[in-house]
């Protein structure tokens, strides 16, 4: 008899067979600098977590007291039982902080892209994307049934192209959402959102930002890139960021006008019907709002540290790409000297992974560092005399 099932081990053999499965590495203890992976001591370079707010002491203190007063879990997804004051709370600090009306938390991310983006548009209507934006954009561009259309990367004029030609040849659309990364995570490169902003005004579309990478970053102390490019509130109507990054814990988010939010919370699916955060995650998103607000020095330090690594690491003849921000990748080209290079990497004592086909096209294989504010001066010296050594043994220089 045909086992229903098989595919799974034949499907997964075939991505070993190829080389494209994740080979996962262990992290024993917490996501700092210096950290114990695979039983090996490394630098830490590929994490998100770029204020190294992930193990700061406020945020640690936070979630065991919150777990104190609160316990471990909320009981219940937001619109039943699982609102607690600490998520009311949470959500008042955020919009403060973003200087928005409101602001609304999700589980994930992941989970406000694919629970709002169909909500906003739907049969009828036209998503203009970029090219490169993040899979959690594409899949909820996906569960919305709204016909969509995608301009190249960053590309403004392609955009308006893309806007003129969808009011020339279908004037029935009830609405156009124009969706894009703030910056790029393969990339790091910065959204022209001043100039998408106003290509959205001038066709009467709706603007939804994903700031995963530049909250914490980018802008006044960190706000995002929205501040980044003084952009009225009313310019942006979807301000979408995460706490999984720059804020060190986990949850997305999204900020804009009380009319949004409340059409969010009613709306979208992953939202009404998932359980919410527990107690700890949410005191421990308050504490980071708190440290962003109140030690502005890890938003100057990370900046100090990305612009010394860019330019001793081209000082040595590596090319960075287009990176504007501390996702600096080291491009290299074929797939395979990546991966060698990240070996070398690691065992000399550096973390970073590589990039290749088909997350990035296939000449287009690099090392994708980060930046990290906790980063010691030392750190960053060893990291690039890594590079140097291996990018020298590789002849990739
Ligand atoms: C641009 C972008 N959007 C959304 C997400 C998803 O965020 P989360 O990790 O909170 O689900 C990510 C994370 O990889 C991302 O890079």
């Amino acid at each position: 008899m045909r086992d229903p099932a098989g595919f799974l081990q034949q499907e997964y053999d075939q991505l070993v067979r190829s080389d494209l499965d994740w080979k996962l590495r262990i992290l024993r203890g917490p996501s700092t600098p210096r950290c114990m992976v695979d039983g090996k001591e490394v630098l830490m370079l590929c994490s998100n977590n770029y204020l190294g707010l992930s193990n700061h002491p406020r945020l640690r203190e936070a979630a065991i007291r919150a777990i104190q007063t609160h316990g471990v879990g909320s009981g219940s997804v937001r619109p039943i039982a699982g609102t607690m004051d600490l998520h009311v709370e949470l959500e008042a600090r955020l919009a403060k902080f973003k200087g928005a009306e409101a602001s609304l938390v999700y589980q994930s991310g992941f989970a406000t892209n694919a629970g709002l983006i169909p909500q906003l548009v739907g049969e009828g209507d036209l998503v203009v994307s970029d090219e490169l934006n993040h899979g959690s954009i594409i899949d909820g561009v996906r569960l919305s049934r709204g016909e969509r259309a995608v301009y190249k990367h960053s590309d403004v004029e392609d955009l308006r192209r893309v806007l003129a030609q969808s009011e020339e040849h279908l004037p029935s659309y009830r609405r156009i959402l124009i969706i894009t990364d703030g910056v790029f995570s393969m990339d790091g490169d910065i959204a022209p959102l001043d100039q998408i902003a106003r290509a959205a005004a001038d066709h009467g579309a709706m603007l939804y930002v994903d700031d995963a990478h530049g909250e914490g970053v980018l802008g006044d102390g960190g706000r995002g890139i929205v501040s980044h490019f003084h952009l009225k509130r009313d310019e942006v109507h979807v301000e979408m960021g995460t706490f999984s990054k720059a804020f060190g814990v986990v949850g997305g988010h999204i900020s804009g006008s009380k009319a949004l939010t409340e059409f969010a919370y009613n709306k979208s699916r992953t939202w009404l019907l998932s359980g919410s955060h527990p107690p700890a995650v949410v005191a421990a998103c308050l504490a980071a709002v708190d440290v962003l607000e109140s030690e502005p020095q890890h938003v100057r330090r990370l900046w100090a540290l990305t612009e010394r690594f860019k330019r001793e690491m081209q000082g040595l003849g590596f090319d960075t790409g287009r990176s504007q921000t501390p996702i600096i990748p080291v491009m290299v080209g074929e797939s395979s000297a990546a991966k060698q290079l990240s070996q070398r990497l690691f065992q000399a004592g550096v973390f970073a992974l590589p990039i290749v086909f088909p997350m990035v096209a296939k000449n287009q294989a690099r090392i994708r560092t980060i930046m990290n504010s906790a980063l010691t001066d030392e750190d960053l010296t060893f990291a690039i005399s890594a590079f140097e050594k291996a990018g020298r043994e590789l002849k990739l220089r």
